[in-house]
């Protein structure tokens, strides 16, 4: 079985990137949300994006028809809208009960065949997998934001995950245009496992006073030719986002060190100082500028 018809449900930030691709890919796709507002935020988002390619490629000299994958998408407010997808790519909010409750009853709604994914960035793909009633047919695929742009998804195999399952999941992601990578079921998948403690590592080397957070940022950028530093880009995150990530780990494998937190995080959280978001992080910021 190759994948047709997909569902997405949530048409939020990565949702709506995820049914434009699978759309652009020639996939016919069903988005799920829970109000009409939030579906028509979503699917607005797509038309723009999608004008955007076109006016791109046109003073580019070349041509995009924006037309065609838009009417390969439809919106929907019921599940039963999502029963005879082949793939279903779960994009909702990250809360692991709200997502087990949806997948359970993906479980009992969707023909016997359809595969199930989620996008989750911090959730253990097994706790979803039972509670759908179908681990064998369970994958997560984590894509990136955002997500027309980013050329990576990961795609993560439990230990019930059949190869069938993982094979069809892994064309999918070529098929939205994207790398895929392989990565087994393990906290942060490849590139949050290794981005995160880094993040954190650098945060406790401030806690220490070994170095300032700018001095710790310019040799980031010009020792390793990386295009922000280690602040700056939990700026971009969200403290709150990276706090509560690794606060999920270390519930999970509290004899980590990597996975330790750092009081400096601890402390701009409380103090509200989420980052970029808030105006004020490790840096101030008004809008996308550092002032
Ligand atoms: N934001 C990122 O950079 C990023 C990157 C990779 C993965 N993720 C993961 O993707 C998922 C979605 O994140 P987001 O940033 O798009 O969030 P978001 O808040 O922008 O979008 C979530 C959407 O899901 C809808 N929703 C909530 N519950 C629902 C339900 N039961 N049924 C249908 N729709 C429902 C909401 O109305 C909202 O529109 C999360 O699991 C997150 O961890 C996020």
């Amino acid at each position: 079985m190759s994948i047709k018809k997909v569902g997405v449900v949530g048409c939020g930030l990565m949702g709506h990137g995820i049914a434009q691709v699978a759309a652009q890919g020639g996939c016919t796709v069903v988005v799920v949300e829970t109000e009409q507002k939030f579906l028509d935020t979503g699917l607005a988002r797509i038309d723009k994006s999608l004008s955007k390619m076109a006016e791109k490629a046109k003073e580019k000299g070349g041509n995009f028809e924006a037309a065609p994958v838009r009417a390969r998408i439809s919106g929907s407010l019921e599940r039963k809208s999502l029963a005879d997808c082949d793939l279903v790519v779960e994009a909702i909010v990250e809360d692991l009960g709200v997502k087990n409750k949806l997948f359970a009853e993906l479980g009992a709604l969707c023909k016997k065949e359809t595969i199930f994914a989620s996008n989750t960035s911090s959730f253990p793909i097994a706790e979803m997998a039972k509670a759908s009633g179908r681990p064998s047919q369970f994958v997560g695929l984590h894509f990136f934001n955002p997500v027309q742009l980013m050329k990576l998804v990961e795609v993560v195999r439990t230990d019930a995950t059949s190869e069938e399952v993982f094979a069809q999941a892994r064309a999918f992601g070529e098929t939205c245009g994207k790398s895929p990578v392989a990565c087994k079921d393990t906290p942060g998948f490849v590139v949050n496992r290794l981005l995160v403690p880094y993040m954190a590592e650098a945060m406790k080397m401030l806690d220490r006073g070994d170095a300032s957070a700018q001095d710790i940022d310019t040799a980031m950028k010009f020792g390793c030719g990386y295009p922000m530093g280690p602040f700056e880009l939990t700026d971009y995150v969200g403290l709150d986002t990276t706090l509560s990530i690794l606060q999920g780990w270390v519930k999970r494998y509290p004899n980590e060190p990597a996975f330790k937190i750092p009081a400096v995080l601890e402390k701009l959280v409380n103090e509200k100082k989420l980052g970029r978001k808030s105006g004020q992080g490790f840096y101030k910021w008004e809008g996308d500028k550092r002032t």
